[in-house]
Order: structure tokens, then sequence, then C-alpha cells
């Protein structure tokens, strides 16, 4: 039960830091640059839907403190704020936008334009969660807001989807969980894109932002990592489990970002979240 989760706290463990002796650390700099950007440390803010759960006013506060924190923010396709409000409470802040592919690509397209009109600089596709895994510890909690309404307010605020509620009969104001049922099922909707719509929505998305970079995430193998790069060509990739939240047994994050960094040591480019 939830072993991913736990193999990635021991990971973090087993990996200890040794500390160097007599280097002229008292002026410190943290900054590094990401995609163009200069940021303050070389963390960021992993994408994380429903932040409405916890805060009514959901992802806006957290893409302010980014902003403020120059830190780089990445707002997630499960997030509970529009797209554009977001974009708004970033103001000049570094931000990416996470994208879990619909099937439906007109509304992928709407989405993508609507996340390169709100200053969104990179696309990272999340690939680890065609559906959501069986989270043992989502399910102690009963965590699924999304089945009360909430965490569809991208899908709602959406031109496209607006068109698929409407065409479905379902009226988003007196029939909420019927929405947001229906953008889940866009969302996470059980079944797999394959490497062969990597370049549709890479090219897509290159198309509308004027040449933005483009990410995966959830990458754990070598030999993803590798095809990912060779054969796809990606700006960057980012070595993760989604917090053991998808399958329990996975590998570590951190043993994964070991072994990719080992297995393709003629070129790596990685970004840690936290
Ligand atoms: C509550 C929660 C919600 C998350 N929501 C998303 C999401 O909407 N999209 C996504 O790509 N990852 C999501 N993640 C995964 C995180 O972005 C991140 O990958 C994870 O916290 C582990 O960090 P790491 O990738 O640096 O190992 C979520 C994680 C948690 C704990």
């Amino acid at each position: 039960m939830s072993t991913t989760h736990l193999a990635n706290r021991q990971a973090f463990y087993r990996h200890r830091i040794i500390p160097r002796m007599l280097v002229d650390t008292n002026t410190r700099d943290t900054t590094t640059s990401i995609f163009g950007h200069k940021v303050s440390a070389p963390i960021g803010f992993a994408p994380i839907g429903i932040n409405k759960i916890y805060n009514p006013a959901g992802e806006l506060p957290v893409a302010k403190v980014a902003k403020e924190l120059n830190l780089p923010y990445c707002l997630s396709t499960a997030g509970s704020q529009p797209i554009e409000d977001v974009g708004a409470a970033n103001g000049e802040g570094p931000r990416f936008f996470q994208l879990y592919q619909p099937h439906d690509d007109e509304l992928t397209i709407s989405l993508l334009t609507r996340a390169h009109e709100s200053g969104f600089t990179a696309c990272i596709v999340t690939l680890d969660t065609p559906q959501l895994g069986w989270r043992h510890d989502d399910v102690a909690n009963s965590n699924y807001a999304f089945y009360h309404g909430q965490g569809a307010d991208l899908g709602l605020s959406d031109p496209v989807f607006q068109k698929r509620l409407a065409a479905d009969g379902i009226d988003p104001k007196t029939m909420p969980n019927e929405a947001g049922a229906k953008w889940i099922d866009n969302v996470w909707h059980g079944r797999a894109h394959s490497w062969e719509k990597m370049p549709w929505v890479k090219e897509t998305w290159k198309r509308i932002s004027g040449g933005k970079p483009f990410v995966l995430k959830g990458i754990q193998h070598v030999g993803d990592a590798r095809r990912a790069v060779e054969e796809l060509g990606v700006d960057g990739i980012v070595v993760s489990n989604h917090a053991g939240r998808q399958v329990d047994g996975a590998i570590a994050s951190l043993d994964a970002l070991e072994n990719i960094v080992e297995g393709m040591s003629y070129f790596f480019f990685s970004f840690c979240f936290f």
C-alpha cells in the first residue's frame, strides 16, 4: 500500500549530501535559469490539481506567491481556476502549463491556445495519468473533489468544452456534477495516448506558441527518456512517478533520475519540481 510513496522518501534518505569544506560561501547565489527565465533557485511549483480543496481561491494565491518568490509556476489541467485568471495572478512570473491531453484534438488546441495567450511559456504533457491510479491515501481521505463539482474550472471556462456540454444537454449551472464528470472523462479518460500522437501535440504547441519549450512529465525508464529526446526532440523531461500516486510499486523518482542520468550521460537536461 503506497509503497512507491515510501520508496520516494527512502531514496531521498539514501542519497545523502557530502559537504565540502573551505568553500567561500559568504556570498550565496542560488539563482539559475530555466527555458530562458532567470529564477531564484533550481526548484519550481509542481502542477497540483484542484487547489480549491484547501483554499477557496484555488490556484490564484499559489501563482501569486510563485511570482513573489520568482520561482516557476506550473498550472495543472486539473486546476480549479480558469487559465486566464491564473495567468493574471502570476503576472510577470515565469509559468508553464501542464497538459492532460484529451482525445478531443479541438479541445487540446483550445487549452494550449488559452495557455499561450495567458503567458504560459512551456507545455508539459503529463504521461503517467491516462486514468487515476488506485490511490490508497486518497481513498482513505475521500479525496475525490471532482465528483462534487470541483476541479472542472479549466473546462467550464473553455469555449470548446462548453460546446461539448451543450451538445450533451448538460447545463453546468444546474448540473455541476454531470459537467464535472464529463470534464474528468476528457482529462483522465482511461484511454492511453501512445508515442505516435506525441509529434502532433508537440508541433501543435510549437505552432501556437511560436516555438516555446515542450516537455514530457512522468518519464521513469531510460528507454523512454532516450526516445523522448532522440526521436521526439523534446526540450525537457520531468522524471517523476506522480508522487507515487499512479503505479504503486514503481521505482522511486530519485532512483529513476539516477538511472536516466547514467544512461544518457551524453545528453541530460532535467529540472526538479518539489
Ligand atoms: C495532491 C497532488 C496532486 C497532484 N496533481 C497533479 C496534476 O494535476 N498534474 C500533474 O502532472 N501532477 C500532479 N501531481 C504530481 C506532482 O506534480 C509531482 O509530480 C509530485 O508531487 C512528485 O514530485 P516529483 O515529480 O518532483 O517527484 C500531484 C501530486 C499531488 C501530491
